[in-house]
């Protein structure tokens, strides 16, 4: 059996990206492409993005997570912190994040160092969750090999019985995760694969240096 996919060719030709009018702050030229992005349409979820991992087997494991905040910290999603990955970053916090917006031709790329998020905060966003996707988080033991599809539907049941009349307080095992960027490149498609493509590397605590890299 076989394919080839060698006739997929596209011109990138939608947008440039130039140091004269970029952000000094990669976080704001997040901000900024972000935007775009969203206005520009055509992309459901503009959140979601590649979370990749060192695994405790040596081999990295990339999956889709969703964004679910930005601030000048950083970047924040929500997961089992007993899965696969949150067992990944407990041993080795230092993890990649990648977004691909194919509508305006974009990719960005963030190495940083994961943290949990403060313990309060990631209740607050457990609480403004729909009642079902609370239940999923403690029904769903992420990652673990289950006996089949019932168990777990059966295991939600019992608990929407027992939770008929009160709140879902978030399980210790489920959270956020606060990424902090050490390196953080911007990749925008041009013609002729003569991509742009800025680095923004953390200096000391506060300051990035910029540089263009060859595509
Ligand atoms: C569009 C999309 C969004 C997802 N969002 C999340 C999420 O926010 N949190 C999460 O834990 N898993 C999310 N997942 C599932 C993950 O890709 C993955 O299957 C799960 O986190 C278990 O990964 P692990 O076993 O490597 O830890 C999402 C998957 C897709 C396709």
């Amino acid at each position: 059996m076989q394919k080839d996919l060698g006739n997929y060719r596209r011109s990138y030709e939608k947008s440039g990206l130039d140091e004269a009018t970029i952000k000094e702050n990669p976080l704001e030229q997040f901000q900024k492409w972000f935007y775009e992005v969203e206005a520009g349409q055509g992309i459901d979820e503009p959140n979601a993005m590649t979370v990749s991992t060192l695994g405790l087997d040596g081999f990295p494991k990339s999956r889709v997570v969703l964004l679910k905040k930005y601030t000048d910290q950083g970047f924040i999603f929500y997961t089992n912190y007993n899965s696969e990955k949150g067992r990944a970053i407990e041993a080795y916090p230092q993890i990649c994040l990648s977004f691909y917006w194919p509508n305006l031709e974009r990719q960005v790329i963030i190495k940083g160092r994961a943290e949990k998020l403060a313990a309060n905060l990631s209740d607050g966003y457990f609480e403004s969750r729909p009642m079902g996707s609370q239940l999923g988080a403690i029904v769903s033991p992420q990652s673990e090999v289950v006996a089949s599809r019932e168990t777990l539907e059966s295991a939600l049941v019992a608990l929407e019985d027992e939770y008929r009349d009160k709140p879902v307080l978030r399980p210790s095992h489920w959270g956020g995760y606060l990424v902090r960027p050490i390196s953080m490149e911007f990749w925008q498609g041009r013609p002729n694969r003569l991509h742009d493509r800025i680095r923004y590397s953390l200096q000391g605590d506060h300051s990035w240096l910029i540089e263009r890299l060859a595509p």
